[in-house]
């Protein structure tokens, strides 16, 4: 790839160290449940029609591809990272699914107009130089009818900010990572709605279940702790019931969106 900008670069160079992270993520149970959990959700606000093409933007090691091969007869997953990609488990697909995995730039997308039916794009807007111009190609290669699922950490509690602060600073994660970076509810839809898009429906999702078992590399807690497993079913059970009090609702640490384009 070439004429990357100097984020694109470091996205490139900051994924290569932390690739790792992500690939062994699956071997905690707590952690693979709650990645699980969490798909099952972005999946609820995805289209059921299975003859449907299918991209998963930013897609790293592929920790939704096996679903999208699920449900849509073809899926293609992008991203920057060789190292995310070459992460990619081909034989967690079931039999007679394919996944193709192309590597380019979310900016630039060497893609056709009105491609895609579905686009899913999980916690990677967020490294972007630019959202909007992102944001911009994905209506652009969306169909007009087409549905972008987005999922997204969220910015409207000041604990959760706090929270990333302080991450940001533990040396486990690098130098590199953007980790605090995040949208509150009212940026996610300004920049939506700068590219023609729009939201249609949001679930906000995780509140003590999402610091203790999203990244057991990054809070090392559950991972050291007897009957984690256990405990991390008990968090997300507690976390589906927050999230249906009102008042607290918006004070998650993840927001998903199905978005579609500006009619
Ligand atoms: C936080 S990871 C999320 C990966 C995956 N979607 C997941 O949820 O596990 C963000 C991903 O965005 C990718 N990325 C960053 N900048 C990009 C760009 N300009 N174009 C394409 N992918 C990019 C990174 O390589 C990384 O795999």
């Amino acid at each position: 790839m070439t004429g990357l900008s100097q984020r694109a670069r470091h996205e490139i160079e900051m994924h290569r160290q932390v690739a790792h992270m992500y690939r062994r993520r699956s071997q905690w149970a707590f952690a693979e449940d709650f990645q699980q959990e969490r798909n099952d959700v972005l999946m609820s606000l995805a289209p059921e029609h299975a003859e449907a093409i299918a991209l998963d933007l930013g897609c790293g090691t592929g920790v939704m591809l096996d679903k999208l091969a699920g449900r849509f007869d073809r899926v293609v997953g992008l991203d920057i990272s060789q190292e995310m990609l070459e992460g990619f488990d081909f034989s967690h697909l079931a039999e007679g699914k394919a996944v193709h995995l192309a590597r380019a730039d979310m900016h630039d997308l060497p893609l056709d107009d009105d491609l895609f039916d579905v686009i899913i794009c999980r916690s990677a807007l967020h490294h972007m130089d630019d959202e909007g111009k992102v944001l911009s190609e994905i209506a652009r290669i969306l169909k007009p009818d087409g549905v972008l699922v987005l999922g997204e950490p969220a910015n409207d509690n000041v604990l959760t900010r706090w929270a990333r602060w302080w991450v940001k600073r533990r040396p486990s994660y690098g130098t590199l990572h953007t980790i605090d970076r995040a949208y509150t509810r009212g940026q996610l839809r300004t920049l939506l709605e700068g590219a023609g898009l729009e939201v249609r429906r949001e679930v906000r999702f995780g509140f003590i279940a999402y610091p203790l078992c999203d990244n057991p590399d990054l809070v090392p807690i559950l991972k050291h702790l007897p009957g984690a497993t256990a405990l991390g079913a008990l968090l997300r059970a507690v976390d589906r019931g927050l999230a249906k009090i009102p008042l607290l609702r918006s004070q998650s640490w993840y927001t998903m969106l199905e978005v579609g384009r500006r009619t």
